[in-house]
C-alpha cells in the first residue's frame, strides 16, 4: 500500500456505523491533559475509579480488567487462560467464526455449532451438543450481538444451559452491545464477558473491558499456557496489590473513560438499555416500512440493525451520497456475502431516536424511498 498522507482537514461525519460510535465532546477533551506516570498515585486514582465505576455500572461483583487493547485480545486471552483441549464455539456470523478461528490457531480442539448467517444460536441445540459430546468442553463461546448479521443471541438462556456443566466455562463476546443491552452477568453464569471501549460505551477506541468470574480466575491458576499480557491472574493481582495495570496503559483513553463512565452511571444500566431498545424498535419499524430486517424474527440486535436490501438500492452509492450531503456515515453489509444485499445502522452509545431519525430521513432522501 502506498502512503496516503494524513491531513488536518477531514470533514467530521456523524457515526452510525457499528463502532466506533459518537463520543461526547467533553469526553474527547478529557484526553488532552498533561501526561503522568503509570506508577504515580494519580494513576492508581484513575484506574481504581474506572474499574470500580464499571463494576457498579454493570452491577457485578465479578472482577473487571480494563486492558490497553481492542476487544479481539479477549478472544485470544480467554482461550489461552481457560482451555486445555476442547471448546465448543457457537457461530452464526463472522465474529463468532473469528473467535473459533483464533482458537484453531492456538491449537485447541474446536467443535463448532454453526448456524446460517441471520439465524440465532438456540439454547436447546447447545444443550444437545453438550449432552451428546464424547469430550468435556473447557469452554463454550457465544457472541451476544453478532455485528455482521445484526443478531442478538439469547445469551441468558444459553448461560443457564452451560450452568448445568460446572467444569465448562461460558465466554461471551459482547463487543458490540455491552453497555447498551442489559445483561445480568452472574445470574446467567457468564464466566468471561468482554467489550471494546468504542462501541456502546461510546468512548474512543483503545481499551478492552472484561468481567471475569472467580471460577474463571481460579481455573486460570491451573493453566500453564495462560496468556501473559491478558492473564487474568497477572492483571487482577496487580490491581489488588497496586490498583494499577501491569504495563503502561493508554492513559488518555482512560481519562476519557472516566468521564464517560460517570455519564453512564448517571443514566444507569437499565435506562441505557431502555433507550437502546427504543432506538432499535424505531429503526426496525422504519426498515420494515421500506425494506426487511435480515435477522431471524425475534432475535434482532438492540444496537446494530442489519437491514435486507429488498429494494435493491445501490448501497455503496447511497452511503457515499449520505456522507457527501449530510456528513453522516452508516455501513454496508458485512464482507463480500452481505455487502450489497444488506446495510447496517449502528444505534448505540449516545445516539437517541431523534438522531437515528436524522439518518433515516437522509437515507430516504438520497435513495428516493
Ligand atoms: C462482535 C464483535 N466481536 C469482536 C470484535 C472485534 O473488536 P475490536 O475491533 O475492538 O477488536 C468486533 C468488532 O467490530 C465485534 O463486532
Amino acid at each position: 500500500m502506498e502512503k496516503h498522507e494524513y491531513t488536518d482537514d477531514y470533514q467530521d461525519k456523524t457515526l452510525y456505523i457499528p463502532g466506533p460510535t459518537e463520543v461526547r465532546d467533553d469526553v474527547l477533551e478529557a484526553m488532552s491533559q498533561p501526561m503522568f506516570g503509570h506508577r504515580m498515585d494519580q494513576m492508581t486514582d484513575l484506574y481504581t475509579t474506572i474499574v470500580e465505576d464499571t463494576k457498579t455500572f454493570l452491577e457485578t461483583d465479578n472482577d473487571i480488567i480494563i486492558l490497553t487493547a481492542s476487544g479481539t485480545e479477549f478472544w485470544e486471552t480467554s482461550t489461552l487462560n481457560l482451555v486445555d483441549e476442547h471448546m465448543l464455539c457457537t457461530t452464526c456470523g463472522s465474529f463468532g467464526e473469528r473467535h473459533a478461528n483464533v482458537a484453531d490457531r492456538l491449537g485447541k480442539n474446536v467443535d463448532r455449532l454453526e448456524y446460517e448467517w441471520g439465524n440465532a444460536v438456540k439454547p436447546a441445540d447447545v444443550r444437545e451438543a453438550l449432552e451428546s459430546s464424547t469430550v468435556e468442553y473447557d469452554v463454550v463461546t457465544c457472541v451476544m450481538n453478532e455485528s455482521s448479521t445484526g443478531v442478538r443471541n439469547p445469551i441468558e438462556e444459553i448461560g443457564d444451559v452451560v450452568a448445568e456443566y460446572p467444569d465448562t466455562y461460558f465466554v461471551v463476546d459482547a463487543v458490540s452491545c455491552l453497555g447498551g443491552d442489559y445483561i445480568d452477568i452472574e445470574k446467567h453464569n457468564i464466566d468471561v464477558i468482554f467489550t471494546s471501549s468504542q462501541k456502546a460505551f461510546a468512548m474512543p477506541p483503545g481499551l478492552a473491558i472484561c468481567a471475569v468470574s472467580d471460577d474463571a480466575y481460579e481455573r486460570e491458576l491451573e493453566n500453564d499456557s495462560a496468556s501473559w499480557y491478558g492473564g487474568f491472574q497477572r492483571c487482577l493481582d496487580y490491581y489488588d496489590r497496586k490498583g494499577q495495570t501491569h504495563s503502561t496503559p493508554a492513559i488518555p483513553v482512560m481519562l476519557a473513560y472516566r468521564k464517560q463512565m460517570k455519564y453512564m452511571l448517571e443514566e444507569g444500566h437499565d435506562t441505557r438499555d431502555q433507550r437502546h431498545r427504543e432506538m432499535a424498535e424505531y429503526t426496525r419499524s422504519w426498515a420494515r416500512e421500506h425494506f426487511e430486517m435480515f435477522p431471524e424474527d425475534g432475535y434482532e440486535s438492540r444496537t446494530v440493525a442489519c437491514i435486507e436490501n429488498t429494494q435493491d438500492i445501490d448501497v455503496a452509492a447511497t452511503i457515499d451520497a449520505v456522507s457527501e450531503k449530510y456528513d453522516m456515515a452508516f455501513s454496508n453489509g458485512y464482507g463480500s456475502t452481505l455487502g450489497e444485499t444488506t446495510f447496517r445502522i449502528g444505534h448505540m452509545g449516545e445516539h437517541d431516536i431523534e438522531s437515528i431519525k436524522m439518518l433515516t430521513d437522509a437515507i430516504e432522501d438520497v435513495a428516493n424511498l
